[in-house]
């Protein structure tokens, strides 16, 4: 199992993006966000200790991110881990977990897109209560105004795109690329990928560095 890493700010289109990708890669998209997400509708124990955090805008704790992976290490096939990892100590486990290389890591992607951009897309962006399917009121908007096009659900804005929780999110984001990113370049990891522009062009960008055809 092959794993890339895919990094970037809150917002910039790490989950639009990892699904074009994997659609024409043939990858599995595993967004530790979207994991997350599930756990807290779920009411699970896990989700229940996640929810109150990541309304705050906060990192939840390492040892609930790598219980909630363990599964995704179990099934076949490469992955494109979108949002993880997100801390140093994160990112020393995920390397005695996989290893690097072509049966581990064997790569990480930063996405990058001015602040201007990024608060843009996050502040239309809408999801759907039901499935969880993305929107955004002006890039990519539902056919039928707050109602998903998947399956008829109700959008709605999601808890941590509050203005205060997504000042938070963005000064961790901060802190954590000012770590990630050295550590993955020492490595010879890391790939920078500009993340403006339309969807398919982004993911286009991103296929090249996994040395996949955009067909
Ligand atoms: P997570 O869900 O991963 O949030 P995030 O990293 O802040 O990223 P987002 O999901 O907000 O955005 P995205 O980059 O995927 O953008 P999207 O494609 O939706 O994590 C949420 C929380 O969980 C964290 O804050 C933390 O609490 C916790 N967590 C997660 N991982 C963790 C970890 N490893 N350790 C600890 N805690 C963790 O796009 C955004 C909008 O823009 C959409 O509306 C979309 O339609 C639109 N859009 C996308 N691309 C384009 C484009 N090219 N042009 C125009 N519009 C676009």
């Amino acid at each position: 199992m092959a794993v890339w890493l895919l990094m970037g700010p809150p917002g910039v289109g790490k989950g639009t993006a990892a699904a074009l990708v994997c659609a024409r890669a043939g990858c599995r998209h595993v967004s530790t966000g979207d994991l997350l997400r599930a756990a807290v509708k779920a009411r699970t124990p896990l989700g229940l200790e996640a929810e109150q955090v990541m309304g705050r805008g906060e990192l939840v704790s390492d040892d609930l991110m790598f219980a909630l992976l363990e599964d995704e290490w179990r099934q076949r096939g490469d992955v494109l881990l979108d949002g993880f990892p997100r801390t140093r100590g994160q990112a020393e486990r995920l390397e005695t977990r996989l290893g690097t290389g072509d049966s581990g890591i064997r790569g990480a992607i930063g996405l990058e897109a001015p602040e201007a951009v990024i608060r843009a897309r996050l502040e239309g962006r809408r999801v759907c209560r039901n499935c969880g399917a993305t929107f955004h009121i002006r890039f990519r908007p539902p056919s039928r105004g707050g109602v998903c096009d998947r399956c008829g659900g109700v959008l709605e804005q999601r808890p941590d795109d509050r203005p205060e929780a997504v000042r938070r999110r963005l000064e961790v984001f901060a802190e954590q690329r000012a770590v990630l990113e050295p550590y993955y370049r020492q490595r010879g990891l890391y790939h920078a990928v500009e993340a403006t522009g339309e969807p398919d062009s982004i993911a286009a960008r991103i296929l090249a560095v996994l040395g996949k055809p955009w067909e």
